[in-house]
């Protein structure tokens, strides 16, 4: 996958790594970036389309689909993030809507644009995805659910030839965690390690120097061979029923 040329949706692309991603797609060339926003947003570059997408809205993401005619690149990247204790089912909920209902609603609506380019799907994880961060338990968990939608995704859509890829973030100087006083990465050099990862065709991308720390252990350890494992299983089965 090399971005030269290729059409990007970004969603929460109006600030913190969503912004530095379009910023990032239209210097490595790409023909057209789509900026999902919730609310208005201002990029002179004539190559960036503003759409007005909330990911929890089904019908302004079909008004989305109605907007765009080709897609290579969906990057699922908006979320939210809420410091709880989970006591309060709805907080829970809320993050379930945006950082696991929302990228799959995406998937399902763009997927057939991207089968048709043979594109891919990129989803903006975390580390705390692999293993919970419990002051933040809620958003541990979407990120998890999300994660394992994504291997479960990568695997059913190997015949289609669309790739789907897991961005297992480290801390990136955003306003979601101003609250931590922790090294934390450059939106700039997040963005560039994720569309480095996306190019070098990595499924799960490591793109900044705390989860770069963990990469080496996690592409040869447990849980990744026992994908690979379940994966090979699954298609075996279908080999099987066909
Ligand atoms: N920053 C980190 O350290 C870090 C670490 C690991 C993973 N991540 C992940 O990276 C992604 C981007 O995070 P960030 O740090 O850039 O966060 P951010 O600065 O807080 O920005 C979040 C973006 O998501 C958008 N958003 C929130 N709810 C939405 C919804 N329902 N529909 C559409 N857009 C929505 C926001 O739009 P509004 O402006 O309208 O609110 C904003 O554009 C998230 O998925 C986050 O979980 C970040």
């Amino acid at each position: 996958m090399n971005i030269e040329n290729k059409t990007v949706l970004i969603t929460g692309a109006n600030r913190g790594i969503g912004r530095a991603l379009v910023n990032e797609a239209l210097r490595r060339g790409a023909k057209r970036a789509y900026a999902g926003t919730r609310g208005p947003l201002q990029i002179a570059d004539e190559r960036v389309t503003p759409l007005t997408l909330d990911v929890t809205s089904i019908s302004q993401i079909q008004q989305a689909v109605g907007e765009i005619h080709s897609l290579d690149v969906l990057i699922n990247n908006a979320g939210i993030a809420i410091y709880d204790d989970l006591s309060d089912i709805e907080v829970i909920e809320k993050h379930l809507a945006v950082n696991f209902l929302g990228p799959l609603r995406m998937t399902h609506a763009f997927l057939p644009l991207l089968k048709r380019s043979k594109g891919a799907i990129v989803n903006n994880l975390s580390m705390v995805g692999l293993a919970a961060l419990p002051v933040i338990p809620s958003y541990s968990i979407s990120k998890a659910a999300a994660f394992n939608m994504t291997q479960s995704l990568r695997a059913l859509l190997v015949a289609s030839g669309v790739t789907v890829h897991s961005v297992v973030l480290g801390p990136v100087d955003t306003d979601m965690n101003r609250g931590f006083d922790i090294p934390k990465a450059s939106t700039e050099s997040a963005a560039r390690g994720i569309f480095d990862g996306l190019e070098n065709g990595e499924e799960d991308i490591f793109p900044d120097p705390a989860s770069q720390s963990i990469a080496e252990g996690w592409r040869n350890g447990v849980v990744k061979t026992l994908e690979q494992q379940f994966k090979a299983f699954a298609s075996e089965s279908a080999a099987a029923v066909a």
